[in-house]
């Protein structure tokens, strides 16, 4: 090539949760075995079957002309009203200030990558590898964060995020992903309200990624930005993909809120617009279905049971862990993903499944390897279990993220068990 094709920060460009899947793909071939796929989050891809009453709904949308028309660039008019009048407030948000993407991953980076260069993002740690990639591309350099605490079930450090944005003025927002992906939590009420408080006297913005509000266990609600926000400007992110569950229709969007109040943050969401005006509109036909799905009379009680099965699921992986002592878990109140800290974590390897998978190991082996990827490679190889090192959530903390999902009983218990031998064989023996 006449001129390197290579950015600069290129080594900034990672996406874990699927990296994993390229080494345990290879470990399959390898190994001549059947990798359990715990690294996504799509309710579909580990088993659960579509209903037919909400295939009945798509197919009917299908048979409408509009649904192959392009839509308005910030959304149809219908699934933008009803997001209004369901999931938002109007006191702090019009249909004007409601913009849909083709998933929510696409709206993270416009958000992101519509900010001047200078300007930052506070972000939690661990995160969801999507934001933490769109900020830390759109600055040039990594990502800058605050703490989530296992020792207080992984709720946000306050005073961390105070000092981080009072001593850096490059901070223009603070980003709140609640409910918490990966570590299942859902924030207190006055938590939120501390970080309100603190954009507010910085004069900064919020985005909380709301994606997973329907998705909480045993009575607990979702505080949701528009409740706390008071005057601040803010975004909330939404989507379809976790709740519906239809993570393949790319379909998800920004509510903003108090835009009028600040001539700033308003130039900022144009600059949103504008950009997504390139790409003419997100995919017509998942928003044309959206209200008819969240409003068809089966949806409540299909989505109740989705919860109920994740909430067994965590109790049952909760129990399971407890009696593993090198291992720490706090219970998710939501979501569908469970994080287990791996406490003083060796480095050491495990009996693989054959010569050739152990070679390929070997060879991923660089004294860069964060000691959680090391442990979470040797689980595939040697136990066929594919899940996400928690240091590829942008945290300090060793571990992984396994999700709840798992339609079969029998698999979910295999899972654990797989898991719990490599843990076990994984820790020197004392
Ligand atoms: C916290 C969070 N935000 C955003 C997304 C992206 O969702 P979408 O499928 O709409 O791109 C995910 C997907 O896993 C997520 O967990």
């Amino acid at each position: 090539m006449r001129q390197n094709l290579l950015r600069a920060d290129s080594a900034l460009l990672r996406y874990p949760i699927r990296e994993v899947v390229l080494i345990g793909k290879e470990l399959e071939k390898l190994g001549e075995f059947s990798m359990i796929w715990e690294n996504i989050g799509d309710p579909v891809a580990a088993g659960e079957s579509v209903p037919e009453w909400m295939q009945d709904v798509v197919q009917k949308q299908v048979a409408s002309d509009k649904s192959f028309a392009y839509t308005d660039t910030k959304g149809a008019i219908k699934a933008r009203e009803y997001v209004l009048e369901h999931f938002s407030d109007k006191r702090k948000c019009t249909i004007d200030d409601i913009l849909f993407f083709n998933g929510l991953g696409e709206a993270i980076n416009k958000v992101m990558n519509n900010l001047p260069r200078e300007t930052r993002v506070l972000m939690p740690s661990p995160t969801y590898p999507s934001h933490a990639t769109a900020e830390a591309m759109h600055a040039g350099c990594s990502f800058i964060s605050y703490s989530l605490d296992p020792e207080n079930d992984w709720e946000p450090d306050i005073e961390e995020i105070e000092n981080k944005v009072r001593y850096n003025d490059h901070v223009v927002a603070i980003l709140v992903i609640n409910p918490n992906n990966p570590t299942g939590s859902v924030y207190k009420r006055e938590t939120l309200e501390k970080i309100v408080a603190i954009a507010k006297q910085y004069n900064c913005f919020l985005i909380f990624d709301e994606i997973y509000h329907h998705m909480t266990f045993d009575g607990v609600k979702t505080t949701l930005l528009h409740q706390i926000i008071g005057d601040v400007p803010g975004i909330s992110m939404k989507g379809i993909s976790k709740d519906i569950p239809w993570p393949g229709s790319r379909c998800g969007w920004i509510e903003v809120y108090n835009a009028e109040k600040d001539e700033n943050f308003k130039g900022f969401i144009e600059m949103i617009l504008l950009s997504k005006m390139l790409e003419v509109c997100s995919t017509t036909l998942p928003q044309i279905v959206l209200p008819h799905i969240y409003q068809h009379s089966e949806y409540p009680s299909y989505l109740q049971s989705r919860i109920e099965k994740y909430q067994r699921r965590a109790t049952q992986a909760c129990e399971f862990f407890a009696d593993i002592p090198q291992v720490h878990v706090n219970k998710p109140k939501g979501v569908f993903y469970l994080v287990v800290e791996l406490l003083e974590l060796p480095a050491n390897r495990l009996e693989s499944i054959n010569k050739k998978v152990r070679l390929y190991l070997n060879q991923l082996e660089t004294p860069e390897t964060p000691a959680d990827f090391q442990f979470c490679y040797e689980l595939m190889g040697a136990e066929g279990v594919c899940v996400v090192p928690l240091s590829g959530f942008g945290s300090a903390v060793n571990g992984f993220r396994m999700t709840l999902l798992q339609e079969d009983d029998n698999i979910f218990t295999e899972t654990l068990e797989r898991i719990g031998r490599a843990i076990r064989a994984y820790y020197p023996q004392s």
